[in-house]
């Protein structure tokens, strides 16, 4: 991938895609602008060179259709306040309004699009679409990793038609970090994995088979490798056609003596509700009728004691129902032992990012993904199609 510093970018217009997909609360406030954050250097050196910004991105699933609660307006404000610059917000990403904003614009102005997937285009890779965002600059940037494993036009299809594109520096850092960790880690290496998405998650765990030397795995997920041993898990979340699976990656990580550890205890509640009694059990002896919502306190020692000697952490998933306080416990205790533990710390995903913030441990951890899906799909060990449509670009200027 070539890179925005390669190129010049003085009085071009430049189109940078961020992923701006924030979590905010029901007022549209923002909760986490991690993700706002990481591209300032970006924005920035942009800026800093008399560019004219476009700056782009999705937020939410709107599937084609205007939700004003799904609109980029508040973050056009963050963003403003973060550069200290006047940010004006387009209402739409496409069409003769955007045009003659974009036209309108002098050095180092920023206009901001609105919800790419307000269009429906936009998640079809659709090149007509692709087309017309092209048409609006000079220069394309491509700085939301967060984003890069999707197939969608601003992405993907946009390469083919903006006059150059290129990588920017967010991008750049996360590819560099992964590839420089996978390809020569210092071991041990533990991979912890948590959360709820088994299906998503059992094809880097199945990869990581090459790479770690002890698995943890807690939350939803432990609830399916636990079945496939044996255990009653109650009502608890699991993914019924995927414990074979399950099953099958333990045997090959038995086979290559990789430590495989779960849960020894759990919390276990009723329902999946905040009002629902608790108690604590023995991981065998879940109760029929009840659901494992997160680890326990035995659980949180022993995977702490795994984390001793580790040499290289990386985490993704939360260790329990962590948006329900009394099953965000063992999550928090992982955040601290993740936190304090002497390796190279490397942590992606919603929910586990929104955790290491709310304990304030984000300065302890070495690095953190601004990617969920994006950096699952960096664990499973294939190149996001964003960044090969990238240097596709590279092999076609070179020829
Ligand atoms: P991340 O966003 O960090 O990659 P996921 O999206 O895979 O993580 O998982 C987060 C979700 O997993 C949370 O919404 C949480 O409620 C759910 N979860 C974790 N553990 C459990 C559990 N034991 N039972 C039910 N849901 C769980
Ligand atoms: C994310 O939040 O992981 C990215 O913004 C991608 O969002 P998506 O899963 O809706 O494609
Ligand atoms: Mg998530």
């Amino acid at each position: 991938m070539k890179s925005i510093r390669e190129i010049d970018i003085t009085n071009k217009t430049v189109f940078i895609r961020v992923d701006f997909n924030v979590p905010m609360d029901e007022q549209q406030n923002i909760t986490n602008d991690t993700r706002i954050q990481a591209v300032l250097p970006t924005l920035r050196y942009a800026l800093d060179n008399q560019a004219k910004l476009i700056v782009a991105s999705h937020m939410g699933r709107p599937k084609g259709k205007k939700l004003p609660e799904l609109s980029l307006k508040p973050i056009a404000k963050r963003l403003g306040r973060l550069l200290e610059k006047d940010v004006k917000m387009a209402n739409d990403c496409i069409g003769p309004d955007v045009k003659s904003l974009v036209s309108a614009m002098k050095t180092s102005d920023i206009v901001l699009l609105e919800n790419l997937r307000f269009r429906r285009e936009e998640q079809k890779n659709n090149d007509k679409f692709a087309k017309e965002l092209a048409s609006l600059c000079d220069v394309y940037v491509n700085d939301a990793f967060a984003v890069s494993h999707r197939v969608n036009a601003s992405v993907v299809a946009i390469t083919k038609y903006a006059p150059v594109s290129v990588a920017g520096f967010l991008l750049q850092k996360e590819i560099g970090y992964f590839s420089k960790i996978m390809a020569n880690p210092q071991h041990p290496v533990v991979a912890i994995i948590g959360g709820a998405k088994v299906s998503d998650k059992l094809m880097a765990l199945a990869n990581m088979l090459d790479h770690v030397d002890k698995f943890i795995i807690g939350g939803a997920m432990a609830n399916t490798f636990l079945k496939s041993k044996g255990y009653g898990v109650g009502k608890s979340k699991i993914e019924e056609n995927l414990v074979e699976a399950a099953g099958s990656i333990m045997k090959k990580a038995a086979k290559r003596k990789i430590k495989f550890y779960l849960p020894v205890d759990a919390v276990v509640a009723r329902r999946f509700d905040p009002k629902a009694q608790t108690k604590l059990v023995p991981i065998q002896e879940i109760p029929e009728n009840w659901m494992a919502m997160d680890i326990g306190p035995a659980t949180s020692l022993l995977f702490s004691e795994v984390l001793y000697d580790a040499k290289t952490v990386i985490w993704n998933g939360p260790m329990g129902a962590l948006e329900i306080d009394s099953f965000s416990r063992g999550t928090i205790a992982m955040v601290h032992s993740v936190a304090n533990c002497y390796a190279l710390t490397i942590v992606g995903g919603g929910e586990t990012d929104i955790a290491i913030h709310k304990e304030k441990a984000d300065d302890r951890i070495t690095y953190i993904s601004t990617g969920g899906g994006a950096f699952l799909t960096m664990l499973e060990g294939k190149t996001l199609p964003a960044v090969a449509a990238l240097q596709n670009c590279e092999k076609k200027m070179d020829k």
